[in-house]
C-alpha cells in the first residue's frame, strides 16, 4: 500500500497545483471536497497527512466553508494554505481580520525559527501571496516565517500538529515552493515518496475497467497529445470495448484529417472512425460571433455527431450499446469551464468537452486525465511508449479554428486561416522550435486595413501570430521569437495567401491573455 495525502479542496482556482506538486514528490495524493464527511476521510488507506487548500471565501462570512475539528484528532500532520490556515485559526478560537492592504503578488519572505517545513532552504526567500485576510493569533501557535505584510506568514501549532502558511507553496512563482511542499511530505509526514506514473497507468486501468464494466465506449480524438494518450489507455485497459472517432469538423488546421489518420495508423495501431462533418458545424455557425456561443455550438454538435455514431454502431451490430464518451479532458479544462461546489472558482471559457456538454448526454463521461495536466499527460504518453511525434504535439482546442477566427466563421475564412496557420507551423519546425514552444500558430482578425502590393492598393484581412511558452496552459508567456523568424512568416503570409496584408505579432501573456483568443 502507498502513502496517502488528502488535499481538502475550499475551492481555490490552484487546488490541483497542490496535487502536482504532491505527485511531484512522487507521492499519492487524493483531491476532496472540505465538505467530505469524516468517517470516510478517516477509512482512507494509507492516510500519511493533510493538506488544506486556499480559498476565494473569507472566514469569518456567514456560510463560508469551514474546517471540521475533527479533522485534527486524525493523528497525522494537516498543513493549512492560505484560506485552509485561516479557517483552521477561525475553529480553534484564533482570529483572522481582514487586512488593511490585500496583497497579490511576490513578497520577500523570512524564516524566524528553524522548522522541518523550511528545511534546507535560504532565510529569505520569494513567496506568492494572494490574500485579503490573514490570521492575527491562533492560540498554542508560534510564528515560524514572517513578511512586511504579514507577520503570521507561517505558523507551527504542536498540539494541532498543524502547519500554516500564508503565502501560496503550490504555484511556480515561489520559488522553493515545491521543496516546502516536499519537506512537509517527507519530513513531517513522513511519506516515502514510492509512487511513480507507472503506478498511476496500473491504477488507472483497474479504475477504467471497473467504471466500464463490459459497456461500449466512443472516445473523440482529436489527434492532439490529450486524446490519443486518452486512446492507447483506454485501449490497454478495455481493448476492442473501444471506437475511436475522429470528427472532421471542417475547423481543422491544413491536412490535419490525413495525418491524424496516418499517424494513427502507423504508430498507434488502432483503427480510426473518421466523420466528415465539415458542412455540419459550418452551418450552424452562420451568423455566429460571440465566443461562447461559437463554442457552446460546436460543443452541442460534437455531442450530437457522437450520439449519432452511437446508434450507427449499435445498428451495425458491432458490439453492442454504447454507454460511455470517453475524453482526454484536462484539470486546467475542467477549472477554467466550472466553478468549483457551484461557486468560487469563476468560469474563463467553456473549454468544449467540458462546459458544452448538455445535463441530458445519455452517454457516461470517461476522463482519465481530469485531474492531470498536460506534462503530466506527455510523462504518461511517454509511459505507455507512444513516439514523440505523438507525445510532443503541440495542443490544438476541440473548437478548432473557431475560437481563432475573431467574427463570423466561414468556409472561405477557414481557408485563408488554414494556409497562414500552415505557413507558421511550418516555419517554427524548421527553425527547431516546435517542442521548445508551447503552441505556435495563426489567428485571423475580424479587421481589414489599407496596404500596398505593387502599385496596387489592397484592403485586405489582418492576422495574428501567437507562440506562447508554458508548462500547462494555465500560465504562459509570449515566445520572444527571433526577429529574423517573425520577418520571414510576415513576409511568407503577405506574399503567400491572398486576402491577408498585415501580420501582427501577439505580445501577451497569460494571465492577463489567455492563450486562444477566443
Ligand atoms: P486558453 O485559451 O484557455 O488555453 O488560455 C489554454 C490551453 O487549452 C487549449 N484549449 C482547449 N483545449 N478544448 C480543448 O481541448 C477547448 O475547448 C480548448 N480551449 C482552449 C488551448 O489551445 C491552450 O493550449
Amino acid at each position: 500500500m502507498h502513502d496517502t495525502i488528502l488535499i481538502l479542496d475550499f475551492g481555490s482556482q490552484v487546488t490541483q497545483l497542490i496535487a502536482r506538486r504532491v505527485r511531484e514528490a512522487n507521492v499519492y495524493c487524493e483531491i476532496r471536497s472540505f465538505a467530505s464527511p469524516l468517517a470516510s476521510l478517516r477509512a482512507m488507506p494509507g492516510l500519511k497527512g493533510i493538506i488544506l487548500s486556499g480559498g476565494p471565501a473569507s472566514v469569518y462570512v456567514p456560510g463560508a466553508p469551514q474546517v471540521d475539528p475533527g479533522l485534527f484528532k486524525l493523528g497525522v500532520p494537516i498543513l493549512g494554505i492560505c484560506y485552509g490556515m485561516q479557517a483552521t485559526t477561525q475553529a480553534h478560537g484564533g482570529r483572522v481580520i481582514q487586512a488593511a492592504d490585500r496583497e497579490f503578488g511576490r513578497t520577500e519572505l523570512t524564516v524566524t525559527v528553524d522548522d522541518p517545513l523550511f528545511a534546507g532552504l535560504p532565510r529569505t526567500q520569494t513567496v506568492w501571496m494572494s490574500h485579503g485576510d490573514r490570521i492575527e493569533s491562533l492560540p498554542g501557535a508560534e510564528i515560524i516565517a514572517t513578511s512586511a505584510n504579514c507577520p503570521l506568514a507561517a505558523v507551527r501549532a504542536a498540539t494541532l500538529n498543524f502547519h500554516g502558511v500564508q503565502f501560496h507553496p503550490e504555484v511556480a512563482h515561489t520559488v522553493h515552493g515545491a521543496a516546502i511542499l516536499a519537506n512537509f511530505l517527507t519530513r513531517i509526514c513522513g511519506c516515502r515518496g514510492d509512487w511513480k506514473m507507472g503506478s498511476f497507468i496500473d491504477e488507472e486501468i483497474q479504475r477504467l475497467r471497473q467504471q466500464i464494466g463490459n459497456g461500449r465506449v466512443i472516445l473523440g480524438l482529436s489527434g492532439g497529445v490529450d486524446s490519443s494518450v486518452a486512446a492507447v489507455l483506454l485501449h490497454r485497459a478495455i481493448g476492442r470495448q473501444l471506437t475511436c472517432i475522429f470528427v472532421d469538423n471542417g475547423l481543422l488546421r491544413q491536412d490535419e484529417a490525413t495525418g491524424v489518420r496516418e499517424l494513427f495508423a502507423t504508430h498507434i495501431g488502432i483503427d480510426l472512425d473518421v466523420v466528415d462533418a465539415g458542412g455540419r458545424f459550418l452551418s450552424a455557425l452562420a451568423g455566429v460571433t460571440d465566443p461562447e456561443r461559437k463554442r457552446k455550438i460546436i460543443g452541442k454538435l460534437f455531442v450530437d455527431v457522437f450520439k449519432d455514431e452511437a446508434i450507427r454502431i449499435k445498428s451495425k451490430g458491432s458490439g453492442g450499446e454504447v454507454r460511455f464518451l470517453a475524453q482526454g479532458t484536462l484539470y486546467p479544462d475542467v477549472i477554467e469551464s466550472v466553478s468549483v461546489h457551484g461557486g468560487p472558482a469563476s468560469v474563463i471559457k467553456s473549454h468544449h468537452n467540458v462546459g458544452g456538454l448538455p445535463a441530458d448526454l445519455g452517454l457516461e463521461l470517461v476522463e482519465p486525465f481530469r485531474f492531470l495536466f498536460k506534462d503530466e499527460v506527455r510523462t504518461l504518453g511517454a509511459a505507455l511508449g507512444l513516439s514523440d511525434a505523438i507525445v510532443w504535439r503541440q495542443p490544438f482546442p476541440g473548437p478548432g479554428l473557431a475560437v481563432r477566427i475573431l467574427g463570423e466563421v466561414t468556409a472561405q475564412r477557414v481557408a485563408l486561416l488554414q494556409r497562414a496557420d500552415a505557413i507558421v507551423r511550418a516555419e517554427i519546425e524548421a527553425a527547431g522550435l516546435t517542442r521548445a514552444l508551447w503552441q505556435a500558430f495563426a489567428v485571423l482578425l475580424p479587421v481589414q486595413s489599407v496596404g500596398v502590393m505593387g502599385d496596387e492598393r489592397t484592403y485586405e484581412s489582418c492576422c495574428a501570430i501567437r507562440a506562447v511558452t508554458s508548462s500547462d496552459g494555465m500560465t504562459a508567456d509570449w515566445a520572444h521569437l527571433p526577429h529574423e523568424l517573425l520577418g520571414k512568416l510576415s513576409s511568407r503570409i503577405i506574399n503567400e495567401v491572398r486576402g491577408i496584408n498585415r501580420v501582427v505579432y501577439d505580445i501577451t501573456s497569460k494571465p492577463p491573455g489567455t492563450i486562444e483568443w477566443e
